[in-house]
C-alpha cells in the first residue's frame, strides 16, 4: 500500500538536473509554456507540423535529445474534441463507473489500455488521473472524478496512472485540489482548514501519487482559502512539493493562470497558453529570471521538474508516434469487464433480476436505450467508431463540445439478442400515455433513465430531468415487474422506488454499456459494483443544501462565467474531512442509499475479524448458489471513545458458490489519525474496526488497544 514502491520520479531526477545545466538561456522557456493546437480564437493559427490536434504541445528541444510534449485528455479515454483529429477511441466507463467496480487491478488495466491508445496516436502525455473526491453529488465532474472517499480515490487513481504511465508516457494527478462544484468554478474560492484538507480532498492527492507517481500534477481553476489553486504556496510549494516531497512538474489547468508570479508558488508549467489573458512563462519569464535571483532558481527548477517527468517515464527513449497499432475489439472487450463490474445492483425484490429466459414479453422504454449509452460531457468526451448514436445538444448553438452523447451500444439490441423468444418493444419515453400502455401489456417492463453531466455545469437538484421520474411512477403504477436502469453521472433521488421491483445503476458505461447492462439483467454476469458515493434522500441532507452560486452566476458552458464584482465561496469546513458518508454517520441523516452498498445474485457472510498493528483479516464465504465478488470493506467505527467512520482498507474478492477464503487487508495509518497541523497523530485507546455490508451495515467487529502516536511522511 501507501508508501511502498520507490519513487520513479527521485531516480530520475539527477538526470534532469544535468540537462539543466547544458541549458541555454533562450532554451529554458520551452518547457514551461505550452499550447493548444487548436484554433480556439478562430484567428487562422498555424502550428508546428509535428503538434497533434489535442489539448497541449510543447515544442523539443533537440540539441538536448529532449522529445515535444503531445498531450490530450482524459481519464476515461483518448477525447474526441468533436472530431478535429478525425480518430476515434475507446471509452471507458466513467470514473464513478470505474470506482464502483472497488478493483484497482481493473482500474490499472483500464489506464493501461486508454495510455496505450494515447500512445498508438502520437500522444506522450495523457491528461488523466482525476481524483477530486466528491463534496457534492450535483457537481458536474462527478462522472470524472472516483468517488467520496480519500483511500477509494487514491487508490484507484494511483492504480490508473500506474496503468496509463507503463506506456511510456506521463499521466497527470488532478486538479489539485478542491474541484468540488462547476459553478463559477473559475472564481469560486474553497474554504477549509488545513487540517480537514489534509485528512480529506489532499490525502486522496497524496496517495495517489505515492503509489502512482504521476509525471505532473493538474493544478486546478477554482480559489483554496483566497489564492487561486494554480498560485497557491500553500498547496503546490507546501503540501505538494514539501511536505510529499513530489519531483515532478505542476501544470495549470487551461485557462487557469493570472500572472507570472504563479512560478513562484509553485507552479511549473502555463498550459493552454492562448487560453489565458497573456503568455506569462514565456518572455516575461524570462525577464524576470534574468533580474531576479528567486526567478532564475525557480526557473531551473521548472525545467528540472519537467524533464524529470520525462526520463522517468522514458519519453525520450521510447518515443510515441502516430499510426500506432490498436486493439479496438480488446480494449471494447475490458471496457465492458469494466462496466459490468461497476454497475450495481440496488433493488432485486422477489428476485425479479436475473431475468428469466422464460420471460415472454419485455416492454424496454426511455433512454435513447434503442441507439445507445449516455456519456458525460466536456474535455473528457470520447466518441467510438461512426460516432455517437444520439447527440442532443445543450443549447441553440448546436455545438457537439457539450452535447448528450450516446455511444453505440444499444441496450435494446443487446436484450434482445438474449430475450430468446420474449417479444421485446421498445418506446421512447416521450409521451407517457403511450409508455404506459406497452408497459401493462408486457410481463416485464425495463426503463432506461438519464441523467446527463458535463464539465462545467454542476445538476441544479438530483432529479432525473425531463419529466423522468413521472415516466417511471407511471410505469411502475402499471406494471409492477418495473426494472429501472439508471444511465447517471451521479447520485440521484427515487420517489418511485417503492413502486418498482429492481434498480440497476450502471452509470455511463462506456463503448460496450448497452451488452454489459444486459449481461446483468439476463445473469452472465453476477452484479458486484458497490457505491462509491452515498445516495442522498434529498438535497437537504448534504452539508450545503443548497450549491453556493447556482442562484445568480451565469454559466456559459464551461464555467466561463466572468469573474463578477461578487465573490463566491463554498465552506468547505462544514463538513471538514467528514465528506460523503462520514457526514451521514455524523449527523445521522439516513441516506437512499448508502456507500458501499450494492447487491448480488448470491449471498455473502463475512465471519471472525481480527485486527493486528495494521492489518485486518476477515473470513469471506459465499454463502449462496452462484459465483460472485464481494468487497471487504473495513470501517474504522471508534476511536478512543469517539465515533468514527472512516473507510480504513477494502478488499475485492472472488468466490465459487460455498468457498471461503480468508483476506487480509492493510490498513492506512493515517485513516486512523487527524492531522495535527505538522503530522498525523493517532490519539491511545480502543480502536474498534467493523467489516461492513456498507457504511451502514456493519457484519463482524474487532477491537483493539493502540497507542498513541504521531508521524509525518506517507504511511508511519
Ligand atoms: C479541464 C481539464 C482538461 C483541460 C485540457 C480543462 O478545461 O478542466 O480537465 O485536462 O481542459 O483539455
Amino acid at each position: 500500500m501507501a508508501g511502498q514502491s520507490a519513487d520513479p520520479l527521485a531516480a530520475a531526477e539527477q538526470r534532469a538536473a544535468a540537462t539543466v545545466r547544458q541549458m541555454r538561456p533562450d532554451e529554458k522557456t520551452i518547457l514551461t509554456h505550452s499550447v493548444m493546437p487548436i484554433d480556439v480564437h478562430k484567428t487562422g493559427a498555424k502550428f508546428p507540423e509535428d503538434a497533434i490536434f489535442g489539448a497541449g504541445y510543447t515544442p523539443s528541444i533537440s540539441r538536448l535529445g529532449v522529445p515535444a510534449l503531445k498531450e490530450t485528455d482524459a481519464s476515461l479515454g483518448v477525447a474526441y474534441l468533436e472530431g478535429g483529429r478525425k480518430d476515434w477511441a475507446t471509452a471507458l466507463p466513467s470514473a464513478i463507473a470505474q470506482a464502483a467496480t472497488w478493483n484497482p487491478a481493473l482500474v490499472m488495466r483500464g489506464g493501461a489500455m486508454i495510455g496505450g491508445e494515447a500512445r498508438a496516436k502520437g500522444f506522450n502525455v495523457l491528461l488523466a488521473g482525476g481524483v477530486n473526491l466528491v463534496r457534492d453529488p450535483r457537481g458536474g465532474r462527478t462522472f470524472e472524478y472516483f468517488s467520496e472517499d480519500p483511500l477509494l480515490s487514491g487508490v484507484l487513481a494511483g492504480a490508473a496512472i500506474t496503468g496509463v504511465q507503463s506506456n511510456h508516457i506521463i499521466s497527470t494527478i488532478k486538479h489539485l485540489a478542491l474541484n468540488g462544484q462547476e459553478t463559477g468554478r473559475k472564481f469560486v474560492d474553497m474554504r477549509i482548514s488545513d487540517a480537514a484538507a489534509r485528512e480529506s480532498d489532499l490525502l486522496a492527492f497524496q496517495i495517489g501519487i505515492e503509489q502512482g507517481h504521476p509525471g505532473a500534477v493538474m493544478c486546478a481553476y477554482n480559489r483554496v482559502n483566497g489564492h487561486y489553486a494554480c498560485d497557491s504556496d500553500y498547496l503546490l510549494n507546501r503540501v505538494l512539493k514539501h511536505d510529499w516531497s513530489y519531483k515532478g512538474f505542476v501544470m495549470s489547468d487551461w485557462g487557469a493562470v493570472h500572472g507570472v508570479g504563479a512560478a513562484l508558488n509553485g507552479l511549473d508549467r502555463q498550459s493552454g497558453e492562448q487560453l489565458d489573458p497573456d503568455v506569462y512563462f514565456d518572455s516575461r519569464l524570462a525577464a524576470k529570471a534574468a533580474a531576479d535571483p528567486a526567478y532564475a532558481a525557480r526557473l531551473d527548477d521548472m525545467n528540472k521538474r519537467v524533464l524529470t517527468a520525462i526520463y522517468a517515464n522514458g519519453l525520450d527513449k521510447f518515443p510515441a508516434s502516430p499510426g500506432g497499432a490498436i486493439d479496438f475489439a480488446g480494449n471494447a472487450e475490458l471496457s465492458a469487464e469494466v462496466a459490468r463490474q461497476g454497475i450495481v445492483l440496488l433493488k432485486n425484490d422477489g428476485r425479479i433480476l436475473p431475468l428469466a429466459a422464460t420471460a415472454k414479453s419485455i416492454a424496454v422504454i426511455g433512454g435513447y436505450a434503442d441507439g445507445g449509452v449516455l456519456s458525460g460531457a466536456g474535455s473528457s468526451q470520447v466518441q467510438g467508431k461512426d460516432g455517437p448514436a444520439v447527440v442532443r445538444p445543450k443549447n441553440g448553438s448546436g455545438s457537439q463540445f457539450i452535447s448528450e452523447q450516446y455511444h453505440r451500444s444499444s441496450p435494446l439490441a443487446a436484450i434482445k439478442a438474449r430475450a430468446g423468444n420474449a417479444t421485446v418493444t421498445f418506446r421512447d419515453g416521450r409521451y407517457i400515455a403511450d409508455a404506459v400502455q406497452r408497459a401493462r401489456q408486457a410481463e416485464v417492463a425495463i426503463v432506461f433513465a438519464t441523467q446527463w453531466m458535463a464539465e462545467g455545469i454542476d445538476v441544479p437538484d438530483l432529479s432525473l430531468p425531463y419529466g423522468q421520474d413521472e415516466l417511471i411512477a407511471a410505469v411502475a403504477a402499471a406494471n409492477p415487474r418495473t426494472i429501472v436502469v439508471l444511465e447517471t453521472g451521479s447520485a440521484v433521488k427515487m420517489p418511485w422506488l417503492d413502486k418498482v421491483a429492481g434498480v440497476v445503476e450502471a452509470w455511463y458505461p462506456g463503448a460496450r454499456g448497452g451488452e454489459a447492462i444486459a449481461a446483468v439483467l439476463f445473469g452472465e454476469a453476477n452484479p458486484s459494483g458497490r457505491l462509491p458515493i452515498t445516495f442522498p434522500a434529498s438535497e437537504a441532507q448534504l452539508p450545503r443544501p443548497h450549491l453556493d452560486g447556482s442562484d445568480w452566476v451565469e454559466s456559459a458552458g464551461l464555467g466561463e462565467a466572468k469573474v463578477p464584482e461578487r465573490q463566491l465561496s463554498a465552506d468547505y469546513d462544514i463538513e471538514g474531512s467528514d465528506v460523503g458518508y462520514r457526514w451521514f454517520s455524523r449527523t445521522g441523516a439516513r441516506p437512499l442509499f448508502p456507500f458501499g452498498y450494492g447487491l448480488s445474485y448470491t449471498s455473502f457472510e463475512a465471519r471472525n475479524l481480527k485486527i493486528s498493528g495494521f492489518n485486518a483479516s476477515v473470513t469471506i464465504r459465499n454463502t449462496g448458489a452462484r459465483a460472485g465478488d464481494e468487497v471487504a470493506q473495513l470501517y474504522l467505527l471508534d476511536r478512543a471513545g469517539a465515533h468514527k467512520r472512516r473507510l480504513v482498507g477494502f478488499s475485492r474478492i472472488s468466490l465459487e458458490p460455498g468457498v471461503e477464503k480468508r483476506i487480509s487487508i492493510r490498513i492506512d495509518p493515517r485513516l486512523l489519525a487527524d492531522w495535527n497541523g505538522s503530522g498525523w497523530q493517532m490519539p491511545a485507546g480502543a480502536y474498534e474496526f467493523a467489516i461492513g455490508k456498507d457504511a451502514e451495515t456493519m457484519v463482524t467487529r474487532a477491537s483493539i488497544r493502540l497507542p498513541a502516536r504521531t508521524w509525518s511522511g506517507p504511511a508511519q
